[in-house]
């Protein structure tokens, strides 16, 4: 918890116990019952990402695209803060699940009354713009993926505002981690893919640990301190460079690019400024170059 933070309020709950919200429910957990209560960590199928629930976790089923906000209220009740870190997968549509599930979601929250509500977005919310985006930037993205990102964080900004409900929204990086390492990024198009463009894009990315640390300090945020935050490392060393670096670790030639590397990276780079001011982390992976997995 960061210096001067408040108690986490418990029982706390975690919608979407995936590749981030698991962790987060893990770090959440109390053993010894020294808070008395178990997190509630819920998935769609009910299940726990590897069967084994670890001790002082409570799994169940819920799926906000399909419950009224009632029955979602039911599955949570109890919970004084609410972490949503839910992702479509490949077989949901993205704006059922984002915006009328949250939609949803929020109606729910507004029953329980949370001390907290930490909804976890992405940075696709930005624009993709040549230039350093911060927390504040106020400019949405052109394409649809990220519109659907920025719609939904705005229905967590107004909803909650209106009811007085503390927020924060974590607009994640691409995030690595165990599981799904870096190499992954780039063999992921196949072996002597040619890759598209010339791979100078700045990257923007998140080792998980850091995303549960940021979590665990939203969580801890005094009412009053609401807001968006982005959550991102301080690297941005394009991915030629990285996709380079990794290849040579490997002992395979470095992959082959469309077009030739131009001067300069060029696209977005997000900036990580609240996350240390506000939410006070200290990243355990400032760099995800290989040399620094
Ligand atoms: N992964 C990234 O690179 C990345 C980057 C930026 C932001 N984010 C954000 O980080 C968050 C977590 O991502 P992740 O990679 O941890 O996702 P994940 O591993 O795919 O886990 C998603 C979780 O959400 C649950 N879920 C899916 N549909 C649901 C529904 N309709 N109602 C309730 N729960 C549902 C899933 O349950 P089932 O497994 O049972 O379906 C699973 O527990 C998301 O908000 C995502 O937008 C991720």
């Amino acid at each position: 918890m960061p210096t001067g933070a408040s108690p986490i309020a418990r029982p706390i709950a975690v919608v979407g116990a995936g590749f981030l919200g698991a962790p987060v429910a893990a770090a959440l957990a109390d053993p010894a019952g020294v808070g008395g209560s178990p997190v509630l960590a819920t998935s769609r199928s009910g299940t726990w990402p590897n069967g084994h629930v670890p001790e002082g976790i409570q799994v169940r089923p819920l799926d906000v695209a399909a419950l009224a906000p009632a029955d979602i209220a039911a599955t949570l009740a109890g919970a004084r803060a609410l972490v949503v870190c839910y992702a479509p997968g490949k077989q949901q549509d993205r704006r059922e699940l984002y915006v009328e599930g949250t939609r949803r979601l929020l109606a729910a929250a507004v029953m329980l009354r949370p001390t907290r509500l930490v909804y976890v977005s992405s940075t696709s919310a930005l624009p993709d713009r040549d230039a350093w985006l911060d927390d504040d930037c106020a400019d949405w993205p052109d394409e649809p993926r990220g519109r659907v990102q920025r719609e939904a964080e705005e229905l967590v900004r107004d909803t909650c505002t209106r009811h007085d409900l503390p927020w924060t929204i974590l607009r994640l990086a691409g995030l690595y981690g165990p599981g799904r390492e870096l190499f992954r990024l780039y063999r992921g198009a196949g072996e002597d893919a040619v890759l598209p463009g010339d791979g100078m894009q700045p990257t923007n990315l998140v080792h998980r640990d850091d995303a549960v640390q940021a979590v665990l300090a939203a969580l801890a945020l005094e009412p009053e301190q609401r807001g968006v935050v982005n959550v991102v490392d301080d690297d941005h060393t394009p991915r030629r460079e990285i996709f380079a670096r990794l290849a040579a670790l490997a002992g395979r030639p470095p992959p082959r690019w469309e077009r030739p590397p131009g001067p300069a990276a060029v696209g977005k780079r997000v900036a990580n400024a609240r996350l240390k001011t506000l939410l006070r982390v200290t990243l355990l992976h400032p760099s995800h170059t290989p040399e620094n997995p």
